[in-house]
């Protein structure tokens, strides 16, 4: 028999955060700190809208980019909270998560050979997905020393003829950083010199903690070299309901349109009609949740302080990012043998690039309780390394 695989699939290597939770969901007592995922129910509002939706039959396929009236809704709440502007009718679709958002807009806007610009450590999906879209991933190591930020020596270093697209992982998944509007205007200005687009993945927009969220698609020029990716997984605790979006000019939209049409007919109708509600009514539920982050990010920050790992202060999303270098142990290594002795399961930072070496990735999307069991192990697992124990 042939091989009945492709060359290009087989050789792109699973997701390094999923190791670890197969062996967690097998032991006994065992605290997960690992899943990039709201403990958070889906607010019960929510949930009513797309309960009432089955009860008035509404089970069929919505139009490809997804309802009217959630478009409607994206659009203003995009203008509401961030200051852009997107014609409902032409500028933005409704996909399954952000996640198939960034797949479409890779595969919509790559030739072989382009070559995309990734800042990492990041989300596992762009590196993949380029790929899959016949493009080239490039790699920008950010470091801790930048707080993990995007500089303009860094991109400018990358750039060659062959640079189409740049990815903009703010606020960052696994490092939490954000970058702020200053720094945006300065990436703004080599990417309109470069002639370069943007795939922004604004997920977690709603989760930042020392302002405001800028998005680069309101700064001058930007909008029409943007594709600006949202969902409603982490600001509304929605994951399992898969509903994204994205917003992009119109050339661009279009072409993303026909490969979600083909590839998936249309995003979760019932997801749809919940997704209206939330972005109607959903800001004080938003609200309480960035302060339930908010204190357990500062309780994490205190917590690691007093056990001696170093961790720079992160901004954003749900993560933190120690350093634990200094006890000269790979992140693998750390990670397994922590989940081994003190059963704490966390991210190695090489599931997010080689320069995540060095690095974990502890999510505080648990419960105070969960991470005040999971810290005192944590503490004692390092005091045992620092040979205090
Ligand atoms: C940075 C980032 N982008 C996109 C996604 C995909 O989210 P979803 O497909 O649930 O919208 C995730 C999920 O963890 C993420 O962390």
């Amino acid at each position: 028999m042939r091989n009945p695989l492709s060359d290009r699939i087989v050789t792109i290597p699973p997701s390094g955060i999923r190791k670890f939770f197969d062996i967690v969901s097998e032991m006994k007592d065992a605290i997960s700190l690992g899943v990039g995922e709201p403990d958070f129910d889906t607010p019960w509002h929510i949930r009513e809208e797309g309960i009432y939706s089955l009860e008035k039959g509404r089970t069929f396929y919505t139009s490809n980019a997804g309802l009217k009236e959630l478009k409607v809704e994206i659009c203003s709440y995009l203008n509401r909270r961030f200051g852009v502007f997107y014609d409902p009718d032409h500028e933005v679709m409704v996909t399954v998560g952000g996640s198939e958002a960034i797949d479409v807009a890779l595969r919509a806007m790559l030739d072989p050979g382009d070559e995309v610009l990734i800042p990492q450590p990041s989300y596992v999906s762009y590196v993949p997905c380029t790929i899959l879209a016949n493009g080239v991933p490039v790699i920008i190591e950010l470091e801790e020393k930048d707080e993990f930020k995007l500089t303009p020596e860094k991109l400018l270093e990358k750039i060659t003829p062959k640079t189409k697209v740049l990815v903009l992982p703010f606020p960052n998944n696994p490092t939490g950083a954000v970058m702020v509007k200053e720094e945006l205007e300065k990436i703004a200005e080599i990417v309109v010199e470069k002639d370069l687009f943007i795939i922004s993945d604004e997920i977690y927009a709603e989760l930042t903690y020392g302002g405001e969220h800028t998005t680069i698609a309101a700064l001058p020029g930007m909008k029409e070299r943007t594709v600006l990716i949202n969902g409603f997984s982490k600001s509304y605790a929605m994951t399992g309901w898969r509903l994204g979006y994205a917003a992009a000019p119109r050339l661009i939209l279009e072409q993303m349109l026909k490969i979600h049409q083909f590839a998936i007919m249309c995003a979760p109708t019932t997801s749809q009609y919940a997704a209206i509600a939330a972005l109607r009514d959903g800001d004080k539920d938003v609200q309480a949740m960035r302060e339930s982050y908010d204190q357990r990010r500062r309780y994490l920050k205190h917590a690691f302080e007093e056990m001696g790992l170093e961790c720079f202060e992160p901004y954003g999303a749900f993560y933190m990012f120690p350093s634990i270098k200094r006890f000269g142990m790979t992140s693998d290594e750390f990670a397994t043998r922590l989940l081994r002795e003190e059963k704490v399961a966390v991210v190695p930072g090489t599931a997010f690039g080689d320069c995540g070496e060095g690095f974990l990735r502890v999510s505080y999307a648990y419960s105070l309780k969960n991470l005040k069991e999971a810290l005192s192990r944590i503490s004692r697992f390092v005091n045992k390394l620092d040979g205090k124990a």
